[in-house]
C-alpha cells in the first residue's frame, strides 16, 4: 500500500484529522471531532475514500482522535449515526464497535 500521511490539527475544543497520500497529497480521508458539554468527543464528517476502505485508514485517524482525548481527559468518543446512504450501515456499526465509539 502507498504511504499514507496523517495531519492533525487541534484547537482548544476541536480536532481535525486528514489522511493524504504521501506523494500526490491527495485527500483520502478525514474526521473532525469536538468536545461536548458532557466531556466526550463527538465525531463529525468521518469518511475514507471509497477505493481505500478496509485498509486501516479510518482506524489510524481514530487513533489520533483517541490520543487527543487522552491528553484532554475526555471520557468517551461518541458519534451520531448518519452513514453514507451508499454504504452498508452494518459496516459502519462494525467499524464503531471495533474502535470503541459510542453511537449517539
Ligand atoms: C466508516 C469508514 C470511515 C471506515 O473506514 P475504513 O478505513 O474503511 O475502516 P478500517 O479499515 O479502519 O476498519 C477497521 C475495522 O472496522 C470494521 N469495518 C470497517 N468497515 C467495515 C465494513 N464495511 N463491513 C464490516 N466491518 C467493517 C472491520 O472490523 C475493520 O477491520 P478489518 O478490515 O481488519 O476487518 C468508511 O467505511 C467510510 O468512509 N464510509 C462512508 C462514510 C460513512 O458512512 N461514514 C460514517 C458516518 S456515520
Amino acid at each position: 500500500m502507498a504511504r499514507v500521511e496523517y495531519q492533525v490539527e487541534t484547537a482548544q475544543s476541536s480536532i481535525s484529522v486528514r489522511a493524504h497520500t504521501g506523494v500526490e497529497k491527495e485527500l483520502i480521508g478525514h474526521v473532525d471531532g469536538f468536545t461536548t458539554i458532557n466531556g466526550s468527543i463527538s465525531l463529525n464528517n468521518l469518511w475514507v475514500d471509497e477505493g481505500r476502505r478496509r485498509q486501516g485508514i479510518g482506524t489510524e485517524m481514530l487513533k489520533r482522535v483517541k490520543d487527543w482525548g487522552e491528553e484532554i481527559g475526555a471520557r468517551s468518543i461518541i458519534a451520531p449515526f448518519s452513514p453514507d446512504p451508499n454504504v452498508d450501515p452494518e459496516g459502519v456499526i462494525a467499524f464503531y464497535n471495533q474502535n470503541g465509539i459510542i453511537i449517539d
